[in-house]
């Protein structure tokens, strides 16, 4: 059984605009899957989709195989925790802390529970020394990760980020694909998040939705979305800069491995370089 899934989900905002278009998703347990898209294409409004903000105007959204109901929308709500595009939505407490500290204590637990899970929080994703802050003074980076943060605190299954990495610098692309790997890791959290950073996906990413005008034009592994250049192209989004070169030189008879990034390029690229030194060199 899937954590999520949809199927043939449509979805249209009141005055006639069909946002989503018979889609059909899943996301199987510990996956990290990317939704990418330019502008407009519907990720926001696919995961509004994803925890009962939106119900679907035709097809199904299934949580651990069952439609979310008014019965078990507080459980769906546990069960898949949204961090929305903009921060400042999801931020409301006088200080960090207890900002980070609202969904816990909403879910009713002990207080002991409640600070060791904040205090872990705020740990993976690095803003511990920003605790006692006032949120509303923090930079566009730093409400982003308190928004995560308490989400985190939570503990949902799946963790979902709309844009994750929008107003991030480089520093804060870099945490965020690192926490995002270490919650797949090492909690086991099946991570959905939406981007057009292309080179982003290629670090994080198991599986890849490419989303246009509220349908899913392709899906598939790094490998195989990456290789479609002229499609991505075709729905507005760029290929990354590493398998674009590198096929660019393997076009030119250049004898490189194929590689999406950067750890995986960099082990190839040494391997076959040592291996052509090791073969010209010593007798
Ligand atoms: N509240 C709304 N009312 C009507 N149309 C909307 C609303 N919100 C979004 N849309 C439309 O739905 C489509 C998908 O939007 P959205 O899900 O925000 O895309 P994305 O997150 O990929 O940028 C767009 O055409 C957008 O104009
Ligand atoms: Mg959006």
């Amino acid at each position: 059984m899937h954590l999520i899934e949809t199927r043939d989900l449509t979805y249209t905002y009141p005055g006639n605009v069909t946002a989503l278009h018979d889609l059909n998703f899943v996301a199987p347990r510990n996956a990290r899957i990317a939704v990418i898209g330019s502008n407009g294409a519907g990720k926001s409004t696919l995961f509004k989709c994803f925890n009962g903000i939106f119900r679907p105007t035709s097809g199904s959204v299934l949580i651990r195989g069952e439609p979310i109901t008014k019965e078990n929308i507080r459980e769906v709500r546990k069960f898949v925790g949204i961090v929305f595009q903009n921060a400042d939505d999801q931020i409301f407490s006088p200080t960090v802390e207890q900002d980070v500290a609202f969904g816990p204590t909403n879910l009713g637990l002990d207080e002991e529970t409640i600070h060791h899970r904040v205090e872990e929080a705020l740990k993976l994703v690095g803003i511990e020394d920003l605790a006692g802050r006032v949120p509303h003074h923090l930079s566009g980076g730093e409400k982003k990760r308190v928004a995560i943060a308490g989400i985190i605190a939570m503990e949902p299954e799946v963790l979902v980020l709309d844009e994750p990495t929008a107003g991030l610098d480089p520093q804060g692309v870099h945490d965020l694909i690192g926490f995002i790997n270490s919650l797949s890791r090492q909690y086991g959290m099946t991570v959905i998040f939406s981007t057009h950073d292309v080179s982003v996906v290629c670090e994080v990413a198991d599986y890849i939705y490419v989303m246009n005008r509220g349908r899913f034009v392709a899906q598939g592994s790094v490998e195989e979305i990456f290789l479609q250049q002229e499609l991505l192209k075709s729905v507005r989004l760029d290929v990354p800069v590493l398998p674009k070169l590198l096929r660019s030189l393997k076009d030119h008879g250049v004898p490189v491995p194929m590689a999406y990034n950067y750890g995986d390029a960099e082990r190839a690229l040494l391997d076959s370089y040592r291996r052509a030194a090791g073969d010209e060199g010593r007798p």
